[in-house]
């Protein structure tokens, strides 16, 4: 069974049986977030890329808990070269972690901190307590969401609905077209006056979709 914490923006908790993991844990600055970074345990940290609102608090939570970071390679050596655990990785590859399985996946989007160019941004497919997950990080739509799809039948996925950064509204549906998972997940909204959106509206638009849309307040907890 998998149980999934939403802490807002695109920072979602996920725990199994096997263990557990976070992505994107940007909670300090993040004032809709529910939880400082030193509350935070998990045995995996899992970073898209390394934009602030993403690459978050990620250091400082493997630095204190011992958890590993899974990224794309050049923003793995950053984080390991500020004290973290971190296991590099690119698009296309993927390994069993103790607390799951994880692919990496494209994303159009770009990667650096502060000028430092950390390479491309990534999503994530995971396995974890029995379920398979889709997290695209910060992304536009892309033809090959149907090919995730079809190689990894989606249990849950999360879709960026606040546009500006990522995908608008009317793209997020077409990914769910693509994906074709069971449960769709809406993120990436409401954090900052620039991505405003409702997601009651990405739900009513998906109606009549064979997945169902589930709006998770932030802060809230649910099983799939
Ligand atoms: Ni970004
Ligand atoms: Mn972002």
């Amino acid at each position: 069974m998998l149980e999934v914490h939403y802490h807002g923006h695109a920072c979602f908790e996920l725990r199994g049986e096997e263990g557990s993991l976070i992505f994107d844990p940007f909670l300090r600055d993040n004032p809709q977030a529910d939880m400082r970074p030193d509350a935070i345990e998990v045995d995996g940290i899992l970073v898209s890329h390394g934009h602030s609102d993403h690459i978050g608090d990620a250091v400082e939570i493997s630095r204190r808990t011992g958890a590993v970071i899974v990224a794309p390679y050049e923003l793995a050596v950053y984080c390991r070269e500020r004290g973290a655990k971190a296991h590099p990785m690119y698009i296309g590859g993927s390994n069993q972690f103790p607390f799951g399985w994880v692919k990496l996946v494209q994303a159009t989007h770009g990667s650096s901190l502060e000028g430092r160019y950390l390479g491309v941004a990534c999503g994530f497919v995971v396995r974890i307590g029995g379920r398979t997950v889709y997290y695209p990080g910060d992304t536009g739509l892309f033809g090959d969401m149907k090919l995730i799809g079809e190689l990894y039948p989606l249990d849950l996925a999360f879709i960026p609905i606040g546009s500006t950064f990522t995908m608008d509204m009317d793209e997020a549906a077409k990914a769910v077209e693509f994906l074709r998972p069971r449960v769709a997940v809406p993120m990436h909204y409401n954090t900052f006056p620039v991505i405003q959106a409702d997601p009651e509206e990405f739900a009513r638009r998906l109606s009549s979709s064979p997945t169902q849309v589930v709006v998770m307040g932030f802060g809230e907890s649910k099983k799939f």
